[in-house]
């Protein structure tokens, strides 16, 4: 089976091409994408109008790209798949819209995914393949949850961030750092330079027994530390503060990741969501997994982020389990808001 993945549910436009075939390892045939950032940096977010307008522009260019990369014909494609939700509204319509419209033309049946059931599922692209049960740490820009998974389809919320995403507190230090949008990746370099200890700053819920989460507080915590140094503040402080941020964030995430093993009663840890491209936070989850016996696995790099490939390779599984209904009669919604929890065995069109 031949999937044609399409993610548009933010920033970036993602198209993929994956091939799943019985007794073999799902294999990525390519990928394409383009990233907004640039776009709406000057805005210091996402401004979801213009996310719209240019998923419309880049979609078919991307589409183009990766068929003649992986030198693969339209009429090959088996299943078309795109984001369904969580996302924004004018975003989802581009993509769901786009891919609805070429199953019907290819007469295919198209099939929309669950933005977090896709990095959830996107370590089945990387070089050794997650056995179920495991436990998934999903961890984006706007999503920090920890699920217990069972297979395919059968997931169940073990613990979730109770206001901002670990992402976004990335996001929003970095803002404060005066790094710009997105600023995780920048956050992060800058925090190698400096030293994670030189402030104190909170790991709210760390000790609670719950496996739940909480960043807000991180964010005043260092909003207070950025106007105590007023705008001179030396380029040392500046690391410094950024190695604090990053080491709070990921000391929590650790923990409640180690918590939720323990609690699920499984030694499989995996990984999803762009925050998942941090090295500190992989090098720290290696460690801790290492000592209670625990295995991690995480996308390949390229994967952690939004990408059409990790939509394709849901809708694969869902297929091969037989659990999703694709569509052939050329509707389709999108749902901005659902849950992962809503998604049941019971189909895709709930
Ligand atoms: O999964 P994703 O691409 O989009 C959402 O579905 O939200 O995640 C984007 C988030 C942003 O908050 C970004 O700052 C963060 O992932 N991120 C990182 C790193 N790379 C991406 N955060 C920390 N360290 C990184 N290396
Ligand atoms: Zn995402």
């Amino acid at each position: 089976m031949i999937i044609l993945g399409f993610e548009s549910s933010c920033d970036e436009t993602g198209v993929a091409l994956v091939e799943l075939r019985d007794g073999a390892r799902p294999r990525l045939l390519a990928e394409a994408l383009h990233s907004q950032a640039a776009m709406h940096a000057d805005y210091g977010g996402v401004v979801p109008e213009l996310a719209s307008r240019d998923h419309i522009r880049r979609v078919l260019p991307l589409t183009r790209q990766v068929l003649a990369r992986a030198g693969i014909a339209l009429a090959q494609v088996d299943l078309v798949a795109y984001t369904r939700g969580p996302g924004l509204a004018g975003a989802l319509l581009v993509g769901a819209g786009v891919a609805v419209a070429l199953a019907a033309a290819l007469d295919r049946p198209a099939l929309g995914v669950h933005h977090l059931e896709g990095h959830l599922l996107s370590p089945f692209l990387g070089a050794e393949v997650p056995q179920f049960p495991f436990v998934a740490l999903l961890v984006s820009g706007g999503h920090t949850q920890l699920m217990d998974v069972r297979a395919v389809g059968d997931y169940r919320l073990l613990g979730e961030t109770i206001d901002d995403a670990a992402g976004e507190a990335f996001d929003k230090s970095a803002k404060l750092l005066g790094l710009g949008y997105p600023g995780g990746p920048a956050l992060a370099r800058l925090a190698a330079f400096g030293d994670p200890e030189a402030y104190a700053l909170p790991r709210p819920l760390l000790h609670q027994p719950n496996l739940d989460f909480s960043f807000a507080g991180l964010k005043t915590a260092v909003m207070t530390q950025v106007r105590k140094r007023g705008t001179n503040v030396c380029e040392q402080s500046r690391a410094d503060l950024a190695a604090s941020t990053q080491a709070a964030i990921v000391d929590v995430l650790v923990a409640k990741s180690v918590k939720a093993l323990e609690a699920s009663g499984t030694r499989r840890l995996v990984v999803a969501g762009g925050v998942g491209a941090n090295r500190l936070l992989r090098e720290r989850l290696d460690a801790a997994a290492a000592r209670c016996g625990a295995t991690v696995h995480y996308p390949p790099l390229e994967l952690c982020t939004d990408n059409g490939a990790m939509i394709a390779i849901a809708a694969a599984l869902r297929v091969r389990q037989g659990i999703a209904k694709p569509q052939r009669d050329g509707a389709f919604d999108v749902r901005p808001r659902w849950p992962l929890a809503e998604l049941s065995s019971a189909g895709d069109r709930a």
